[in-house]
């Protein structure tokens, strides 16, 4: 194999192509954002991009006043057989003049770019910053310098990412500050990829025309454009009992380990899981902060031990996240920091909006 070949093989996945059906489904929710606007896809080839494909065709029903989209130059290009583009492209297109409803590229007018697209570009920010709405799947390997650059230039976005981003630093951030959410659906998403992908044991397949797939479970819609049902409050059922809910050892909070068990009445800080996000309504609560990132522990510990079903592990036992305290080493896993505790996923702290606790 030669070396430019395997290099490009071991590169960071970033060949995921948005459906159709994705896309349609998400932004049936913020119409309202896009009488008069110009949108921006500034990682969608228009030849092969879905968010061109509903853009382009719902430029009259969404009342947009422009759209442009610009496409990378995939610098190996010439390892690629299929999607990768040869040069980088931009277009601009202003409506059907042709008044037959069908946004043809020939008509449009596809335009060479100077430089190879990116969107960190001179010539993509110039572009940028005639835009309202950013909407695009962008890189996943450039995830936070993409979010830095939207927020540097003050634009309204959506856009497709991986759950694991909100646990970047700067993207919690501005998740627990209200400038970023996620948007209406969040979790399985299926994406094309191209030919040279690697086939994995799960997650991917091969269609009836050849075509390569893989799969995310974890996807998520990252935006600010305020949607209906980030306003829906979430409805609890469960009454607070000290014995139902314990508080952790390490954090001065209480755990909650599944969001529909979160009690209604209780008004201290309160430990979720990451999935809350999909579900939060800024005015039912608030976002303190994430363990094991910003949110300050109670208590470090100093040498820990695994113990698994009462025995004693050698192995390594890395950080404990959210822990809490256990009345024996019983079944299970539990950790020895001078008495047995429990280990809880990365949590997220929330309180109740308006709680005095
Ligand atoms: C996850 S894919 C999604 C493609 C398309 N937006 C879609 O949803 O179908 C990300 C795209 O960004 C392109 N890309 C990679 N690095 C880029 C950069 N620095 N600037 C602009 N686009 C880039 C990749 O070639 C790839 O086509």
């Amino acid at each position: 194999m030669n070396s430019n070949l395997s290099a490009a093989k071991t590169a960071k996945e970033d060949e995921f192509y948005t459906q159709l059906s994705d896309i349609e489904r998400e932004l049936k929710h913020y119409k309202k954002h896009f009488e008069g606007k110009v949108v921006y896809l500034n990682c969608d080839d228009p030849r092969v991009s879905n968010f061109f494909h509903y853009f382009s065709y719902n430029f009259e029903k969404l009342k947009l006043k422009k759209l442009i989209a610009t496409c990378y130059k995939n610098q190996d290009v010439d390892l690629f057989s299929q999607n990768d583009a040869e040069e980088a492209i931009y277009l601009e297109y202003e409506g059907d003049k042709s008044g037959n409803g069908v946004p043809d590229l020939e008509e449009i007018g596809i335009k060479p770019l100077k430089g190879n697209g990116d969107f960190r570009s001179a010539e993509s920010i110039e572009l940028l910053k005639q835009a309202d709405i950013v909407i695009t799947n962008p890189p996943f390997s450039l995830f936070r310098q993409y979010i830095a650059q939207l927020m540097k230039y003050e634009k309204q976005f959506l856009i497709v990412g991986n759950q694991n981003a909100i646990s970047y630093k700067e993207i919690f951030a501005l998740i627990k500050s209200n400038k970023l959410w996620l948007g209406n659906h969040n979790g399985d998403m299926s994406f094309k990829v191209p030919d040279y992908y690697e086939p994995r044991a799960t997650r991917f397949w091969v269609d009836e025309d050849g075509q390569k797939w893989r799969s995310l479970g974890n996807a998520c819609w990252f935006t600010n454009l305020d949607f209906s049902k980030r306003h829906e409050d979430l409805i609890l059922y469960k009454t607070y009992a000290a014995e139902e809910y314990p508080t952790y050892d390490n954090y001065d909070a209480i755990e909650v380990s599944k969001v529909a068990d979160i009690p209604a009445d209780y008004d201290g800080v309160m430990g979720v899981p990451l999935t809350f996000l999909g579900q939060y309504n800024p005015d039912q609560f608030e976002i303190l902060g994430l363990s094991g990132t910003d949110y300050p522990v109670t208590k470090r510990y100093g040498k820990k031990e695994r113990v698994v079903d009462g025995k004693r592990q050698k192995s390594n036992t890395g950080t404990l996240g959210c822990v809490v305290r256990t009345d024996s080493f019983g079944p299970g896993t539990h950790f020895d920091v001078g008495y047995p505790v429990k280990g809880i996923y990365r949590r997220l702290f929330i309180r109740r909006k308006g709680a005095t606790a």
